[in-house]
């Protein structure tokens, strides 16, 4: 159970290898999670976040075989993982790719991909495990939005896209879960340097995953429902979501 201030014993992570979700794991075991399944593509970077869990002081932490895009497999994905470890206190949505816009938006198939990847196939999967933490009567789940959905930029409209709809089904989610013990919190954090960033310019108030994993924290513990990090970007995103189109056409990259 999440204790009253709201520190999981255990935590599913939907996208295993993701830095910012290790960084959140990392802040979450030495509080009192002792239970971390990290669910994603198996390989060299899966494998390296369940050492690191291990490290952080896990009794158990473990990888279990996850792919967003694979939505005929998420039912009996949820069932295994629910059966296995008992109850998940925190699951929390990590999954998902930035792809290349210039060259995804001259190949549908790719921007595709992208799109089940972040949107269709990781919506699927909570869909999936919001069933099971609706049987068990309690938890929180996170789900990793970003500003970049708030509106879509020319730039990037094709993640941008992908996180709207992650963010209002995550709404929609929190709110058919009312009353059944069970919270999501939605997190947007900005431009943060990482993997996923690598040889990108940074954009102005990027942040870390370490900032994002405190903020989360922070959220769990005051149970917030919508956290950005830095928070600064709350009102910079009031200001920027009404800005005329003329001026936000041509927003750089
Ligand atoms: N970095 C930023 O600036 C930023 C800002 C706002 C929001 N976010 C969001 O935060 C989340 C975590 O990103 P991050 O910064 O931690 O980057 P990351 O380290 O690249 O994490 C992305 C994760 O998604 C996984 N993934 C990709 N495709 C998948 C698929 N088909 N099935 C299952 N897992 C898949 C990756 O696994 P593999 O190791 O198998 O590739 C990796 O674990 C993402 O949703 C991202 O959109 C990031």
């Amino acid at each position: 159970m999440i204790d009253a201030t709201g520190r999981p014993q255990s935590v599913l992570v939907l996208g295993g290898s993701s830095e910012i979700a290790g960084a959140i794991v990392a802040r979450l075991v030495p509080g009192r999670c002792r239970t971390v399944v990290l669910a994603g593509r198996e390989g060299p970077r899966l494998t390296g976040a369940v050492e690191a869990a291990r490290r952080s002081g896990a009794d158990v932490a473990e990888a279990v075989a996850f792919d967003t895009t694979e939505v005929g497999h998420h039912m009996d994905f949820a069932e295994r993982v629910f059966e296995r470890f008992g109850d998940i206190d925190l699951v929390i949505a990590a999954a998902g790719v930035l792809g290349d816009q210039e060259v995804d938006a001259a190949d549908p198939v790719a921007a595709a991909a992208v799109m089940t990847t972040n949107y269709t196939g990781l919506a699927a999967a909570l869909l999936a495990v919001a069933g099971r933490m609706r049987l068990q009567g309690h938890g929180r789940i996170i789900v990793l939005s970003s500003v970049a959905g708030e509106r879509a930029r020319r730039a990037n409209y094709i993640y941008g896209s992908t996180k709207s709809g992650l963010d209002a089904f995550a709404q929609g989610l929190a709110d058919d879960l009312e009353g059944s013990g069970v919270g999501v919190m939605i997190v947007r954090p900005g431009f943060v340097r990482d993997r996923m960033t690598e040889g990108m310019t940074a954009a102005p108030f990027a942040t870390t995953p370490e900032a994002v994993a405190e903020a989360v924290v922070r959220g769990l513990a005051s149970d917030a429902a919508v956290v950005y990090v830095p928070t600064v970007l709350r009102g910079v995103m009031a200001v920027l979501r009404h800005l005329p189109r003329a001026v936000w056409r041509r927003m750089p990259g």
